[in-house]
């Protein structure tokens, strides 16, 4: 089979309604994507997986904080100091770029063409750099030239804050700016001591998050890879501190494991622990997914110590311990976080679900068929009844059928040509069960229930449909 490309990915996307440009009839805004009927289904399936994974256990308690927060959060994160990407223009082509990615990029070419050398020198200055002039002068020696236009002609590098900035009110000035959180994680910090106290937890605990994150980013880029706007699940788990490591270690393989459980093959994903830390971290592993266009990061699980709580005491003035009522302990709480991104990880399940094979034709089929492989959890569409003919009291019995399951878990209907292009049309959007009803249907009140991608039928009493489709979503 050929590696599918992500143009095929974003074509399928489109045409059948996972995902299209934002604001497309106004010829679209960069980094910004819309989900359609299927996408927003898969979305939430994915979101609910997560959320049910982390929350429906005794030791994790859920929280929705707001988007727009006070804007000290943002001082005591560092990230109205920090959160910056350095940039630079080509004076030429006008294009603009992340320096460090454009360094990145010629490593990437230099360890291509084999001067792993050279290669290795640089990847020693740019993991130094700090200073704009740092990334510049790597940019001048290696005489890096722009992809564009092939120009060496580059303004200095400046430092860019990724936070989008708005204002509380009807007056804008410095007094009234906010900003669009660029995580999640710190509406669960701020929240630590609700939490703590209204759920009555002790540490060790979390506390996790599904929502709208958004960064300025210089370049867009990979469809959903990197966008301006986009969800992610974050938990934090409070611990004490001296246990972090061992808490490390069971949060990296718990959630590696569950890409696994959601049908991601093995040698698809890997760890990729971090080469530099930041200054809060002391220890940091990311999950990549085999893309397309190469690994690329889904997640990130963080040792975060006791930065971020220490912090907020800081400029909050407020405590944000734990006190242990038996032994009498007083600590700040160590974080792990576990950090991933629903938009993301949706391109790289949709990515690894997509297949085309070739499977031979018969009853108005094509002899190629492209399904995607969702596991039943993730499809967006559970089952699809489909009448095998328009008449002979077919399409009632379907329908009655097609409402009882619609109760349970979204279903199609589809009663128009052949039933083999019925179930072409039902593979390429991985709708995991096919459910025909015959004339023997009326007879002995029994269907057929085609399984996506053994392409096997088995015949069962019609009653029992519900629950088998059920089974295969626990
Ligand atoms: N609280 C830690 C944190 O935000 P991060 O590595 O910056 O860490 C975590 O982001 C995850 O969020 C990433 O692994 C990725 O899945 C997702 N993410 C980050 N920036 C993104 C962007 N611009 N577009 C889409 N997803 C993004």
């Amino acid at each position: 089979m050929k590696p599918v490309t992500l143009d095929t990915i974003v074509s399928l996307a489109k045409r059948r309604g996972f995902v299209f440009q934002s604001s497309e009839i106004y010829g679209g805004l960069n980094g910004c994507w819309d989900y359609g009927s299927l996408g927003v289904e898969l979305l939430r399936n994915l979101k609910d997986a997560w959320w049910k994974s982390m929350t429906y256990r005794d030791d994790i308690e859920g929280v929705d904080a707001s988007i727009l927060m006070h804007p000290r959060v943002w001082e005591a994160s560092g990230h109205v100091a920090n959160f910056t990407d350095p940039m630079i223009d080509n004076k030429t082509s006008k294009a603009r770029y992340r320096a460090d990615t454009l360094i990145e990029d010629y490593i990437a070419k230099l360890e291509k063409n084999g001067k792993t050398d050279r290669a290795k020198a640089v990847r020693e200055r740019l993991a130094a750099a700090r200073e704009p002039d740092d990334f510049y002068q790597i940019i001048v020696d290696e005489e890096i030239t722009d992809p564009v236009g092939g120009s060496k002609d580059w303004t200095p590098v400046r430092y860019f804050n990724l936070m989008f900035k708005t204002f509380v009110g009807p007056v804008e000035d410095t007094n009234s700016v906010v900003y669009l959180r660029p995580e999640t994680a710190q509406g669960i910090f701020v929240n630590f001591r609700n939490v703590l106290d209204s759920a009555r937890q002790k540490v060790p605990f979390g506390i996790a998050q599904v929502g709208k994150a958004f960064r300025n980013e210089i370049n867009t880029k990979y469809f959903l890879f990197r966008t301006r706007e986009f969800e992610q699940m974050e938990m934090q788990y409070f611990v004490k501190p001296g246990t972090h490591s061992e808490q490390f270690e069971y949060w990296r393989e718990q959630r590696f494991q569950w890409f696994l459980d959601l049908g991601m093959s093995p040698e698809m994903i890997r760890f990729k622990p971090h080469d530099k830390l930041a200054h809060y971290a002391d220890a940091a592993v990311d999950i990549e997914y085999k893309f397309p266009f190469g690994w690329g990061e889904i997640e990130g699980i963080h040792s975060r110590t006791d930065f971020d709580l220490k912090r907020h005491e800081e400029f909050s003035g407020k405590k944000l311990e734990f006190v242990d009522t038996v032994t009498r302990d007083r600590f700040v709480p160590y974080v792990i976080e576990t950090s991933v991104g629903a938009s993301r990880s949706f391109m790289a399940f949709l990515c690894h679900a997509y297949n085309v094979e070739n499977v031979g034709g018969a009853d108005g089929e094509d002899a190629e068929r492209t399904v995607l492989k969702f596991h039943p959890k993730l499809a967006p569409v559970k089952a699809a009844v489909l009448p095998l003919v328009k008449k002979d009291g077919m399409p009632e019995f379907a329908d009655k059928l097609y409402r009882d399951l619609q109760k349970s878990f979204n279903v199609q209907y589809d009663e128009s040509a052949a039933v083999g292009r019925r179930y072409r049309r039902q593979d390429e959007i991985g709708t995991p069960f096919c459910i025909t009803i015959d004339g023997d249907s009326l007879q002995d009140n029994t269907v057929t229930i085609r399984e996506r991608d053994t392409m096997q039928q088995i015949r069962v009493a019609a009653e029992t449909v519900k629950e088998y489709v059920m089974k295969s979503l626990l």
